[in-house]
């Protein structure tokens, strides 16, 4: 093995420089091979000039705490349906082909991609044109198959629990609901987990549809007793039974369909119920900024192991941590069952049993 790429897609996470800074230096350390850099996830093989950097140990020094990602990530960088301009109008086509051939030329034992669920579909179809690809879990969401949890989600989740905190205090001094909006596109980890952690009374996910008037049941309840606030953590992606999910941006041909609002209208029910809401949307809070402890250990041990399957061959596999160690499993299988919470598994049944209202009863 004398060369290898990384590059980071999608949208990032905390730790990304951390699984970069641990590909390096075991690359260089253990075998004596160079990394290349890719910037902006796929799109740097269409600029090689720019987009492809050498990286050495020297190039990674101080980047462990630094959240984000050094090398840049597009969200909208699927070489399968790339939007470009031609003849003043958007059109989608499809540079896989570019991208193979960017690739090859840079002479690359392997290709390290850092990503999630798009990202990873992505590199297990340029692994079926000969790309010799290696996933790397990553999100904030943790909805990632075939792995125990992907590195982004500790530091989401505590994020999301110290808004949780501050915002009890001045529920409390102002007898109000507090709605906090928190990400998670399909899964509800974030919300359920931070739920718990700090101390909300209500908690929606996208997993389990919802009523308004079960949320409304819980706050009176509460107020009978004297417990004249309330804090609900609610999933961007939670929607009502019988209704959808809530967009502030409907997708078309410039944007992806971008969540956002379903916090305001929870917020406005229980205003006409005539209980004083107000709604805080955290956004990509949770996403920026230095990455727990938990997420730099975690982010060290994949990069680390990437390479270690990369000197063996293992390609079109994705590195996973399963009973706190560290495997490795095909991307496809890692890709087919998309993770959700279980509504049935520990986690909800916990919440119920403390006296957590899911808003379904
Ligand atoms: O998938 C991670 C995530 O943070 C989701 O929770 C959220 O819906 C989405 O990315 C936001 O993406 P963007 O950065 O494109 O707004």
């Amino acid at each position: 093995m004398k060369r290898i790429g990384i590059l980071t897609g999608g949208g990032d996470a905390p730790g990304l420089n951390a699984v970069i800074r641990a590909a390096v230096r075991t690359a260089s350390n253990v075998y004596d091979c160079q990394t290349l850099g890719i910037r902006d996830g796929y799109d740097g093989f269409l600029d090689p000039k720019n987009g492809v950097i050498p990286l050495d140990v020297d190039a990674v020094r101080g980047i462990l705490a630094r959240g984000g990602t050094i090398l840049g990530a597009a969200n909208r960088g699927n070489p399968y349906a790339r939007k470009v301009i031609r003849d003043g109008k958007e059109i989608t086509i499809d540079v896989s082909d570019e991208i193979v051939r960017g690739i090859n030329e840079q002479g690359l034992d392997a290709l390290l991609v850092l990503g999630g669920d798009g990202t990873l579909h992505i590199a297990h179809e340029l692994s079926l044109k000969g790309v010799p690809v290696i996933g790397v879990p990553k999100t904030i969401d943790n909805d990632i198959g075939g792995t125990e949890i992907t590195f982004g989600f500790d530091t989401a989740l505590n994020i999301a629990t110290e808004a949780l905190d501050r915002l009890q205090t001045t529920a409390e001094s102002h007898h109000r609901a507090m709605v906090v909006e928190l990400m998670g596109r399909d899964a509800g980890f974030i919300t359920l987990n931070a739920g718990v952690s700090g101390g909300a009374d209500v908690i929606l996910i996208p997993e389990i549809p919802f009523k308004f008037e079960s949320v409304m049941k819980k706050i009176h309840e509460r107020a009978a007793k004297g417990r004249k606030f309330s804090l609900l953590a609610v999933s961007e992606g939670a929607k009502p039974e019988g209704g959808a999910q809530v967009f502030s941006r409907q997708g078309d041909e410039v944007y992806v369909p971008r969540l956002g609002g379903i916090g305001q209208r929870v917020a406005e029910y229980i205003e006409r119920q005539g209980f004083e809401s107000r709604v805080t949307v955290l956004g990509h809070v949770q996403r920026g900024g230095t990455p727990t402890a938990f997420d730099r250990w975690l982010a060290t041990r994949y990069g680390a192991a990437a390479v270690r399957l990369a000197a063996e061959g293992g390609f079109d596999r994705m590195v996973a941590l399963e009973r706190g160690e560290i495997t490795s499993l095909p991307l496809e299988e890692a890709l087919s069952v998309p993770k959700r919470v279980d509504v049935n598994g520990d986690a909800v049944v916990t919440a119920r049993n403390i006296g957590i209202s899911f808003g379904d009863e």
